[in-house]
C-alpha cells in the first residue's frame, strides 16, 4: 500500500478506490436516508475491507432532483446529510484509518435551485446573469437545436420570457456556460474550498461536457438513431460505442479546464488527484484527458462495457494499456457504479451471475492501476426490481423508463429483516430493501469465509502484496472466446469464461474466485504466482 504519511506518493496509481453512494451507505439519523456520519460510521468497514481510498457522491446542498448531482450550494453539506463539521469529521477519521478521500465535483450543470440560476430567470434576456447558461431563442414552435437529454425528451427547456436553456440531462439542471469567465473562476474556488478541507481529490462529474461546439449545431443522426447524446441508452447500462456526431461532448476546449486543474492541484500538493468521468467514444480519446498536465485518471468505462467473453475481456485490456501508457497515466478498471445496472446481474444473475461477478472482480483485481468499487458489490448484491411508486430516477420520471434506482438501494449491514441494520430503529430506507438480504448483510458474511466478502477481503489483502511492484506490464498469453490468461510480474491470472473447466498452469494458487479442484471451473478466475 502507498504510504499514507508520504506526500509524494501518487497513491492513486495503484488504489483501489471504493464508491459511496452516500443516500444508500449508512444513516445516521433514522430518516431512512444515508449520511455523513453513517459513512463515519461505517468507515472500519472499508478499513477491513482493504480498500485504499472512498470517493462520496455528492452529498451538498441540493433539492435532489438528481440525488445530489443537481448541486445548489457547492460550499455546502445539504441538511439531509449533515453539517460541514460532519464532512470534515469524516475526512478526518478516514484518515486516521489510512483511507484516502474523493469527493464529487459537478461543473457540467448546476442545479435550478443555485443562486446564478435564479438570479439568471430574474434578471430576464439578454443580462450577465443569464450568460453563465445557455439560454438561447428559438422561432415559435422550434427548439434551439435538435439536441436530446441523457434522461430523455429535448434538452431545451422554455422560461417564462421565451427563451430556452440548455440541460444535457434533467430540466432542474442547466448547463453552464464554461465560455464565460466566471464559471472557470467558481469552481477554482469551489476545489479549493474543499482542498482546504483536507480532501485528497475529485471525481469531476460530466468531465467530457463543460464545453460544447459554440455555434451549438444540431447533432447529425443517422436514421436509426435517437437524437439524443448516447450517454446512457434506455436500459441505462450501456453507451453505443459507435462513433458519432457529438457536437455536445468532448470538445477540444475542456482540455485547458484540466490543464488549469492540474495546476491547481499541484499547488496543493503532490498527493492530490483527479478522476474524470468521461464516456468518451475511443481509448485515445479517453487518454486525452489524462495527459500529464491533464487529470490523472479517467473511469474506463470500456472494461464495464465488455460482455462475458475472454477475448472481449482481453481486447479492452490490450487497448487500455495501449492508450494510457504513451501519456504515463495510470489505467482504471471499474465493474459497477451508481449509473449501470451491477455486474452479478449484467452476467446472468443468480449463482451464475454472481460466479461471473466474482471472477471478473479478481481478474480486474490483478491488472495494474486502480479499480474501483461500488458499495455492495463486496457483498455480491445484485440490481433490485424496484416497485415503480418507488423509483426516484429523474430518467424515469421523463421517460417511464426503468432508470438506475435498482443499482441504489440501500446496504444490508446487519439483522434478518429490513432496515438491515443500514438506520437506527426500524426505520425503513428510501428505496425498500428486498425481504431476501437476511444472509447479505455484511454481518451474514464476515461471519462465512465462503462468503463474497471474505472473498473482496482475501483478494485486496493478497494484491497489497503485489499491486506496487508487480510492474505496469500485462501479457496477454491466450484470449479465445472461452479462456483468458495473463501474466503480471510473477503473477498468472485465468479467467474461464467458457463452460467446461479448463487445466491450470503451474504455479503456487494464491486465490480463486469459488471452488477449484485440480481443473478450473467455468465462471471462474484465479491467480497463481509462478
Ligand atoms: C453522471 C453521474 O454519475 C450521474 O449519476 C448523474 O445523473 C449525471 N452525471 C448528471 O450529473
Ligand atoms: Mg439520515
Amino acid at each position: 500500500m502507498a504510504d499514507l504519511n508520504d506526500p509524494t506518493t501518487q497513491w492513486w496509481r495503484n488504489s483501489v478506490v471504493y464508491q459511496v453512494y452516500v443516500r444508500s451507505f449508512a444513516d445516521s439519523d433514522g430518516d431512512g436516508i444515508g449520511d455523513l456520519p453513517g459513512i463515519t460510521s461505517r468507515l472500519p468497514h472499508l478499513a477491513e475491507l482493504g480498500v485504499d481510498a472512498l470517493w462520496i457522491t455528492p452529498f451538498y446542498t441540493s433539492p435532489q432532483h438528481d440525488h445530489g448531482y443537481d448541486v445548489a450550494d457547492y460550499r455546502d453539506v445539504d441538511p439531509l446529510f449533515g453539517t460541514l463539521s460532519d464532512a470534515d469529521d469524516l475526512v478526518a477519521r478516514a484518515h486516521e484509518l489510512g483511507l484516502r478521500v474523493v469527493v464529487d465535483i459537478v461543473p457540467n450543470h448546476t442545479s435550478s435551485e443555485h443562486e446564478w440560476f435564479q438570479a439568471a430567470l430574474a434578471a430576464g434576456k439578454g443580462s450577465p446573469e443569464r450568460a453563465r447558461y445557455l439560454f438561447r431563442d428559438a422561432p415559435d414552435g422550434e427548439l434551439p437545436n435538435n439536441w436530446g437529454s441523457v434522461f430523455g425528451g429535448p434538452a431545451w427547456t422554455q422560461v417564462d420570457d421565451g427563451q430556452w436553456y440548455l440541460h444535457l440531462f434533467d430540466s432542474t439542471q442547466p448547463d453552464l456556460d464554461w465560455r464565460n469567465p466566471e464559471v472557470p473562476a467558481m469552481f477554482e474556488d469551489v476545489l479549493r474550498f474543499w482542498l482546504d478541507r483536507g480532501v485528497d481529490g475529485f471525481r469531476i462529474d460530466v468531465a467530457h461536457g463543460l464545453f460544447k461546439v459554440e455555434s451549438l449545431r444540431d447533432q447529425e443522426v443517422g436514421e436509426d438513431e435517437r437524437p439524443s447524446s448516447g450517454q446512457v441508452n434506455t436500459d441505462h447500462s450501456m453507451v453505443s460505442l459507435d462513433l458519432k456526431d457529438e457536437p455536445m461532448w468532448d470538445q477540444p476546449e475542456v482540455h485547458d479546464v484540466y490543464r488549469s486543474w492540474h495546476r491547481l492541484l499541484d499547488e496543493a500538493g503532490p498527493d492530490k488527484m483527479a478522476v474524470a468521468e468521461a464516456w468518451t467514444q475511443t481509448p485515445e480519446s479517453m487518454a486525452a484527458f489524462v495527459r500529464p498536465d491533464e487529470l490523472d485518471q479517467a473511469f474506463n468505462f470500456a472494461w464495464l462495457l465488455a460482455d462475458w467473453s475472454a477475448e472481449a475481456f482481453a481486447r479492452v485490456i490490450t487497448s487500455t494499456l495501449a492508450a494510457v501508457e504513451p501519456v504515463g497515466a495510470s489505467p482504471t478498471w471499474v465493474l459497477s457504479n451508481h449509473d449501470v445496472v451491477r455486474h452479478t446481474t449484467r452476467y446472468g444473475g443468480g449463482a451464475v451471475g454472481l460466479a461471473r461477478a466474482r471472477a471478473a472482480t479478481l481478474t480486474m483485481l490483478a491488472l495494474p492501476g486502480s479499480s474501483y468499487l461500488y458499495q455492495g458489490e463486496e457483498l455480491g448484491l445484485e440490481q433490485v426490481d424496484v416497485a415503480p411508486e418507488h423509483r426516484q430516477d429523474p430518467s424515469w420520471l421523463r421517460t417511464g423508463e426503468v432508470g438506475r434506482d435498482g443499482c441504489r438501494v440501500p446496504i444490508p449491514w446487519s439483522g434478518t429483516q429490513a432496515p438491515y441494520g443500514f438506520g437506527p430503529g426500524e426505520a425503513q430506507p428510501w428505496i425498500p430493501q428486498p425481504d431476501d438480504w437476511a444472509a447479505l448483510t455484511v454481518e451474514a458474511q464476515a461471519a462465512d469465509p465462503g462468503s463474497t466478502l471474505a472473498f473482496y477481503r482475501d483478494a485486496l489483502r493478497i494484491r497489497r502484496e503485489f499491486a506496487w511492484t508487480a510492474g505496469d506490464k500485462v501479457d496477454v498469453l491466450d484470449s479465445d472466446d472461452d479462456v483468458l490468461v495473463l501474466r503480471r510480474g510473477p503473477l498468472t491470472v485465468v479467467l474461464n469464461c467458457g463452460t467446461t473447466p479448463v487445466e491450470l498452469p503451474e504455479g503456487e494458487l494464491l486465490l480463486a474466485s469459488g471452488p477449484v479442484e485440480g481443473t478450473l471451473p467455468a465462471n471462474t478466475a484465479a491467480w497463481l504466482r509462478a
